[in-house]
């Protein structure tokens, strides 16, 4: 039997309630929780009641780092790139939800930091979409279809967040950085072929808080990637597409199937892979995937396969910069002064 993962859980809002603490008590793996950390008492006690962990911590100054092995962090992007080149200089492996800083500057001081410590320390940067079923189902099944120039679209709307927020001044730029950057994930490890140019064009925008826009991104192998993004929508939506050069169309119109839509020029529709729609979510988010990779890496220190690092992080972090400086803000609204 392998010895448990000792576990510290660093942030325990939102993501941390809802999408990490799930999945991971749904892992095969063996992990057990030590410590809590939050400085909001709260939400710290009420994560160590759902893990059962020993303890709950306002900081990680209080966490002593000889009893655990590796931390899950889902806290705001300042204190992410913190908080884990503080742990990953004592040893301990760490998985950061995206976008793991609040800047380029500040991820490349992480990846220099990172590139300076024993490879042995795991650091994973929370990019679920990767592991999310049908969309690694879409990139097996297009790997040959990708080695040569191809088209993708990806299609990501999301309405959060709809207004600035972790001290970005824009609902744009933050929706950008913060939650858009899952697309430029994407979109680099479906054509990992460098960046050339990128056009960017807002579509519509009916107010400074919504918006939608369109990018497209000219790889140096001759693809093309094509981004619709935004938060214009009332569901959350992701969908892919991959166009060949022999007008072959593969897509994953949400995360729950693939399907061949057109077959060499010829209209297709056949399923190529498909989810019920009543699963718990493991493998459709990628959520629990992605935890299950970084725990067996941690307990045995055994290859997962290539997985999103600090280094993919800062990649989207520069393509964040350069579709924000192509997008015009949009001015607010002046005040009406009766
Ligand atoms: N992978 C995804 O799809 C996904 C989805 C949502 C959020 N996220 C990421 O997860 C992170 C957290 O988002 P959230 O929605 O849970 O935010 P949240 O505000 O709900 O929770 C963040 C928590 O971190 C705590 N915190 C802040 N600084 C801390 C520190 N130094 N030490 C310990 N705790 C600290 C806060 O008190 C808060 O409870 C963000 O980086 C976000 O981008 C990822």
């Amino acid at each position: 039997m392998n010895t448990p993962v000792r576990l510290a859980l660093i942030g325990c809002g939102n993501q941390m309630q809802k999408n990490l603490i799930p999945f991971l008590q749904r892992t095969s793996q063996d992990y057990m929780p030590v410590v809590c950390v939050d400085p909001d008492a709260t939400r710290a006690t009420y994560v160590q009641t759902v893990t059962r962990a020993y303890e709950w911590k306002s900081s990680i100054d209080g966490v002593d780092v000889s009893s655990i092995d590796a931390a899950i962090i889902a806290v705001p992007p300042q204190a992410s790139a913190e908080l884990t080149e503080a742990l990953v200089r004592q040893g301990v492996h760490c998985f950061v939800e995206k976008p793991a800083g609040p800047s380029t500057d500040r991820l490349r001081k992480l990846a220099a930091v990172l590139g300076d410590t024993p490879s042995n320390v795991r650091v994973q940067v929370g990019f679920n979409f990767r592991y999310a079923e049908a969309i690694r189902q879409l990139h097996a099944l297009t790997s040959d279809v990708r080695n040569s120039p191809c088209a993708i679209t990806i299609e990501f709307y999301s309405r959060h967040p709809s207004s600035p927020q972790w001290g970005v001044d824009t609902t744009v730029e933050s929706w950008i950085r913060q939650n858009g950057v899952h697309a430029f994930d994407l979109a680099r490890w479906l054509i990992p072929s460098p960046i050339a140019r990128t056009d960017e064009h807002i579509l519509v925008a009916n107010d400074p808080d919504h918006f939608l826009a369109t990018l497209t991104m000219h790889h140096t192998n001759g693809s093309l990637s094509t981004l619709r993004l935004g938060n214009q929508t009332q569901r959350f939506l992701v969908s892919v597409s991959v166009h060949a050069a022999d007008g072959s169309v593969y897509s994953a119109p949400s995360l729950e199937n693939v399907v061949l839509s057109r077959n060499a020029g010829m209209p297709s529709g056949m399923q190529l892979f498909g989810i019920k729609n009543l699963d718990h979510g493991w493998a459709r988010s990628g959520f629990g995937p992605e935890l299950e990779a970084f725990l067996t890496a941690c307990s045995r220190g055994r290859s997962t396969g290539p997985y999103p690092t600090v280094d993919d992080a800062l990649a989207g972090s520069v393509l964040c910069d350069k579709v924000l400086a192509g997008i015009q803000p949009l001015p607010r609204p002046a005040c009406k002064i009766a």
